[in-house]
């Protein structure tokens, strides 16, 4: 018998044809979002914000910006993931409820903020690099949270990244990293597709 954890990377796949009769509930949806949320991310900077294209008129904004792919029109919701520059400023707000917690020290937490400023500060390459991963991971978490809820999910990245900026307001600070459709799959939908072999693309030194 398979862990649940294993059951889930073994059988999600990615879908991109929904049944567009078949809609989230908002509870749903939020009850995702605050799964993403509990990724890791560096310092734990939470560098990331998701915007949620669930109305008609934001699907027929975010569609020919995603060169028109239909699981934007047939999906029940979209989530934009960006990752976000200068997460480096916001760290001492971010770490204040783990030195609540007691889990670590302030003075742990200074020297963190302290680490993170000067790596950061300056370095746009780090800044991106890490706002890619951390939204990234998000993405994942969301993606494998939303198998485990019966719903089905799609990463995408065919979108105009600069069209994407400009009508959906983005910040300057502001990366998209990927796109996640969420609903439910058409019939349709294709499985998960096969792999390399894990010994093809792993090097133990
Ligand atoms: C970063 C990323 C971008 C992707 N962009 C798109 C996309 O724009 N449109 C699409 O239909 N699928 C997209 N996909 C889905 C991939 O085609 C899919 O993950 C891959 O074929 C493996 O499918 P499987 O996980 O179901 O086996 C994307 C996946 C990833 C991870």
């Amino acid at each position: 018998m398979k862990d649940m954890i294993t059951q889930l990377i073994e059988t999600r796949a990615s879908v991109a044809r929904y049944d567009a009769d078949k809609q989230l509930s908002d509870a749903q949806l939020k009850e995702l979002l605050r799964l993403a949320t509990l990724s890791p991310s560096v310092y734990n900077m939470q560098n990331w914000k998701f915007i949620v294209v669930s109305s008609d008129a934001a699907k027929q904004k975010l569609h020919p910006i995603a060169f028109n792919q239909p699981q934007i029109l047939d999906a029940s919701a979209t989530v934009i993931i960006c990752g976000t520059l200068k997460g480096y400023q916001q760290l001492p707000k971010q770490l204040s409820p783990v030195v609540e917690a007691n889990i670590m020290s302030q003075d742990v937490a200074d020297g963190w903020v302290e680490m993170a400023t000067n790596a950061h500060e300056g370095n746009y390459t780090l800044q991106r690099d890490e706002a890619l991963r951390s939204g990234s991971l998000a993405g994942m978490t969301m993606m494998l949270a939303a198998h485990g809820m019966g719903i089905a999910s799609g990463a995408m990245t065919g979108f105009d990244p600069g069209q994407l900026h400009a009508e959906f307001e983005l910040e300057e600070t502001d990366i998209p990293v990927m796109l996640v459709t969420l609903g439910y799959p058409a019939k349709q939908s294709w499985p998960q597709k096969p792999r390399q072999p894990m010994e093809d693309v792993t090097l133990f030194v």
